[in-house]
């Protein structure tokens, strides 16, 4: 069983870096409950936080040939990352230099030669410039050079394609998650493919549940519950599950399976089909391993694939939870199998950690909510809190602040930047 001491220390003989490590008498609240029901706090994550860091869209599985497409939208924004016929990805807003129209509908697509958009029909080249508009003799000697597409800033790292739509403190990519490299080395993150069912390629699942983005993060951000809320996954690793928090509001979590006879028929099956990864080293075999991207996201690794997963807050009380499956190449009928199963044993976790996420965020308007009251074992929802007020302000206050002291806030950290001016309408 989990114990506090496990906490502390780093998976086995890896170059995993140590995890911090609680202090004595840490403080163990949580965020002031205000800030999962503001919605003018909500804007100030808004701009101070999703906009201005780096988010992780997909992977260059997605979009592996030319003309492949694929949108990520959060907030207002929205990306349109797409691979040309140069070979080179590129990042874009979705958003026709006409009349604004979304250039490409839906999550993932593909286009032969070039982008028609369906309002008036301007066509875009796969590099995103102009090629032209509809009916160009409407037009009095237009410059086609100056409407190309917009540009998103975007860095790859081992595949995955991250996102930030306004300049802001987070460093490069690779820096940033410079903790991980090893890991996504061993894996061949840089290689995954997509995953698909029978001869299809498996859609991303998609959810839309009634909370703040945060009370879902929180849930994931801790092994805790899991003896208790996820019975597929205790008989898979229950017993030997670690989570290291570093700095920078990163964290690992690894479960091992092999341990005690699972007798649930998926779990069982898992085991018995998940075959040896010899190339791995050995503390990444036999095991589920998690990648926390701050704020939002994860990406996550079995012996025989790898999901990302994540939150997109809609609305102050509304958030889309989705996640999209990776295959390794090569795949062999058993490991197809395995994968199989291992996302059968996820999607069940899912389920039951999105009720989890509802009634925790629903505590937060109850008159008897004082705050949480944190085990040693949840010291990884801490550490993201933390990170959040090493960003924003006044996450000591008990009480939600004014909003003019937000804004007086906003003005000095620069968050007032017309780019940055409010798109989303009033939650
Ligand atoms: S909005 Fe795109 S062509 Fe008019
Ligand atoms: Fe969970």
């Amino acid at each position: 069983m989990n114990r506090p001491t496990q906490v502390l220390h780093a998976v086995d003989q890896s170059p995993h870096p140590e995890g911090l490590t609680p202090p004595t008498g840490w403080d163990r609240r949580g965020l002031p409950g205000w800030t999962y029901h503001s919605p003018d706090w909500f804007d100030l994550e808004r701009r101070g936080l999703f906009l201005t860091h780096w988010m992780l869209a997909g992977h260059v599985a997605d979009v592996a040939s030319a003309g492949d497409w694929l949108t990520y939208d959060i907030l207002g924004e929205r990306a349109l990352i797409l691979r040309g016929r140069d070979g080179a990805l590129r990042a874009f807003h979705n958003l026709c230099r006409h009349r604004g129209a979304r250039v490409v509908d839906g999550v993932q697509g593909t286009c032969r030669s070039a982008l028609v958009c369906p309002f008036h029909g301007w066509v875009y080249n796969l590099d995103g410039t102009l090629r032209g508009p509809a009916r160009p003799d409407s037009y009095d000697g237009m410059d086609r050079s100056a409407f190309g597409l917009k540009p998103i800033e975007m860095q790859v790292w081992h595949g995955f394609i991250f996102l930030r739509f306004h300049p802001g403190p987070q460093p490069d990519v690779a820096d940033w998650l410079s903790a991980y490299d090893a890991d996504f080395t061993a894996y061949g993150a840089a290689g995954l493919e997509e995953a698909t069912e029978g001869k299809d390629r498996l859609a991303p699942w998609s959810s839309e549940l009634p909370v703040n983005w945060k009370s879902v993060r929180d849930v994931d951000n801790e092994g805790y519950h899991v003896p208790m809320a996820h019975p597929g996954l205790q008989e898979l690793y229950g017993d030997d599950y670690q989570d290291l928090s570093l700095e920078g509001g990163l964290n690992i979590s690894v479960g091992r399976f092999g341990g005690t006879p699972p007798r649930t028929w998926s779990v069982r099956n898992y085991e018995r089909l998940s075959p040896p990864q010899p190339h791995l080293p050995h503390r990444l075999q036999r095991a589920w391993t998690y990648y926390g991207i701050f704020p939002n996201a994860v990406i996550a690794f079995t012996p025989e694939g790898a999901q990302i997963y994540g939150e997109t807050p809609l609305t102050v009380r509304s958030t889309r939870v989705t996640g999209r499956n990776y295959r390794f190449a090569d795949e062999s009928r058993q490991a197809r199998a395995a994968r199989y199963l291992a996302m059968r044993i996820d999607r069940e976790t899912s389920k039951e950690d999105q009720q989890l996420s509802i009634w925790s965020d629903e505590s937060m308007a109850s008159s008897a909510f004082d705050d949480f009251h944190l085990s040693d074992l949840e010291y990884g929802v801490r550490r993201h809190h933390d990170e959040l007020r090493a960003i924003l302000p006044f996450l000591d206050r008990a009480t939600a602040p004014a909003a003019a002291e937000l804004d007086q806030w906003a003005e000095k950290a620069l968050l007032t930047r017309p780019e940055l001016r409010s798109n989303q309408p009033v939650p």
